[in-house]
């Protein structure tokens, strides 16, 4: 067991998630709380703080401790101009929600983002949770036999996997559509390991999701296209998840190299805002990388 000297660290279910209290998003938290913020969230892929009531500024200034971070652009969600990093998720009565898929933020680009951390603004009054699943245990969960046989593969990831299907029309129409264009020209298919080791914990792990997994490389189309239901259906598996219930001020922050997220849509047409901030690269982990290589 790891242990926490600044943090208190609660897991929120056996295989995904961990909750950590006894630190105020809003102060300066030290170093060293940091530090453990970082082991906690490698350890459980995701992390969660509840009553975090912070504003936008603060919200990055925390997500800045731990790498640089993403320039928001106007395409699929809406920015705001004082703070440029923070992309604001907002569904409402003419907005429905059309995030109801497993995914990671950034799968689908060369190198894919290390984190986003996601503020309720305002919860939806009922319903309107997020499941996380943990990609580490999705791996551990595949039989020997598959895991044999996925272990070497590559796959290819395409932003437009997603975004052609039509629940996601309407983030081509209107003020997004330029971002949303820009975002597809810079993001052509590219290919990844499917089973890589992550690069801090060197836990092996499933790289995949239904949302930018497209094609299973090394094996015939039909297989491929198999392959992908069958991940799909056992990475959305309950045991490798877990459900987060947001309430206001609910932070969620999230490794998008080990796990995926769903945004259950079944609050419409009530509103629900978040604020998504996108921390580009993990400065702790490749710290903690080059000491252990010393
Ligand atoms: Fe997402």
């Amino acid at each position: 067991m790891q242990d926490y000297a600044h943090i208190t660290v609660e897991p929120a279910s056996r295989n995904c998630g961990a909750f950590i209290s006894g630190v105020d998003l809003k102060s300066d938290i030290g170093d060293a709380a940091v530090r453990e913020i970082h082991a906690a969230l490698m350890r459980h892929q995701v992390v969660f703080f509840r009553g975090q009531d912070v504003t936008p500024a603060e919200q990055a200034a925390f997500a800045r401790r731990f790498g640089p971070l993403r320039q928001a652009r106007r395409a699929a969600f809406e920015t705001r101009d004082d703070v440029p990093e923070v992309s604001i998720i907002i569904n409402d009565k003419d907005r429905p929600p059309n995030i109801d898929h497993f995914h990671s933020d950034g799968m689908f680009r060369a190198k894919p983002e290390f984190a986003s951390v996601l503020k309720a603004e305002q919860p939806a009054p009922l319903g309107g949770d997020t499941i996380f699943v943990s990609l580490t245990a999705a791996w551990k969960g595949l039989s020997p036999t598959m895991q044999a046989a996925l272990g070497d593969k590559t796959a290819i990831y395409d932003f437009m996997r997603l975004h052609s299907s039509p629940e996601k029309a309407r983030n081509w129409e209107g003020p997004g559509r330029e971002g949303m264009i820009k975002t597809r020209d810079e993001n052509p298919p590219i290919e990844h390991p499917l089973a890589p080791r992550h690069p801090v914990t060197g836990e092996q792990l499933i790289y995949f999701s239904e949302s930018f997994t497209a094609t299973i490389m090394g094996v015939s189309k039909f297989e491929s296209e198999s392959l992908h239901l069958f991940l799909t259906r056992h990475c959305a598996k309950p045991e490798f998840q877990y459900r987060l219930n947001w309430r206001p001020g609910t932070i969620a922050f999230w490794d998008n190299r080990s796990s995926l997220h769903y945004a259950v849509a079944d609050y419409w047409p009530a509103t629900r805002i978040m604020h998504r901030l996108t921390i580009e690269a993990d400065a702790i982990g490749a710290s903690l990388v080059r000491q252990a290589a010393e």
